[in-house]
């Protein structure tokens, strides 16, 4: 039910609402200076639940131990949010790697500008694209953004709980894009909701052809795919599978997955 109305209330509503409830752990972190310089306050972190470090570094580590990036490694980090996967790896790249996060959604890009500064291979960019759950001042489709970077330049590409907030034509167009800027080799590693022919799950009520949703008044919230249209998408893209992890999503509790969400990394031939 809470879920339902956090969903409803637009973009503007949640976010001060998480302003107002955080406001005296907020307080008592600044003045008794118990926050990172990395980690934003509660009330300015809208990327989900769970702890901003923990989850961070375990999607780090994930990633580190699954692709073959290296600490001179050039990363691009998709709807980067407010800097929770770049933070392991500020600690991680040296200053011959460069990480580039964008996201459709400005204060969390001009807070990483503000705390990234002496990070100077660390960039932050901020492209204004509709997303009824994120971003409703804008008509501009994801469907026909552009990447504004070169053919062949990143040795991965993150993507963290981003498909699962987008539409289909947006999903194909991405991983064109991904396909076009990664290198010959190299990773995408994203998370998804993956959905198989015999699954029971009720998150997703609403099934349409190669996709379900979670809510129809805001698309958005949360979509999940069929795990084949995926695969098979991404193969005529020219993408080869490498691995995939089942996250807990259907199961409602954790064993031994890695995230709620499955987790699924293609390779550039
Ligand atoms: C659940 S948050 C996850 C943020 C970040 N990846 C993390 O793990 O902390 C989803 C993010 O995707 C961004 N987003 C949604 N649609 C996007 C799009 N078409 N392009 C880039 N970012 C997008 C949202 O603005 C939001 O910051």
């Amino acid at each position: 039910m809470l879920r339902k109305i956090y969903f409803i209330l637009p973009p503007f509503g949640r976010r001060i609402i998480r302003r107002v409830y955080y406001f005296p752990t907020d307080c008592y972190n600044r003045i008794f200076k118990k926050s990172e310089s990395l980690v934003p306050p509660k009330g300015m972190s809208y990327v989900g639940s769970g702890n901003f470090k923990i989850l961070g570094d375990k999607f780090f580590n994930h990633i580190h131990d699954t692709t073959q990036i290296s600490e001179n490694s050039t990363i691009l980090d998709i709807g980067c949010g407010i800097g929770r996967i770049a933070r392991p790896f500020a600690y991680y790249l040296t200053r011959s790697g460069k990480y580039i996060g964008f996201d459709i959604i400005d204060y969390g890009i001009k807070w990483c500008n503000r705390n990234y500064n002496k990070y100077p291979n660390f960039h932050f960019e901020h492209y204004p694209l509709k997303n009824d759950l994120y971003n409703l001042s804008t008509d501009k489709s994801a469907s026909e953004f552009v990447f504004p970077y070169n053919n062949n330049e990143f040795d991965l590409v993150v993507l963290i709980s981003v498909f699962t907030h987008m539409q289909q034509k947006e999903v194909i167009n991405y991983l064109n894009q991904i396909y076009k800027v990664l290198k010959p080799g190299a990773y995408c590693y994203a998370t998804f909701f993956l959905t198989e022919p015999n699954d029971t799950q009720s998150l997703f009520p609403y099934k349409y052809d190669n996709y379900s949703l979670h809510n129809l008044k805001v698309k958005n919230a949360n979509v999940a795919y069929d795990k084949t249209f995926i695969l098979k998408t991404s193969e005529e893209i020219g993408f080869k599978f490498y691995l995939s992890f089942k996250g807990w999503w259907k199961t409602e509790h954790k064993s031994n997955n890695i995230d709620f969400q499955d987790i699924l990394i293609l390779q550039k031939p």
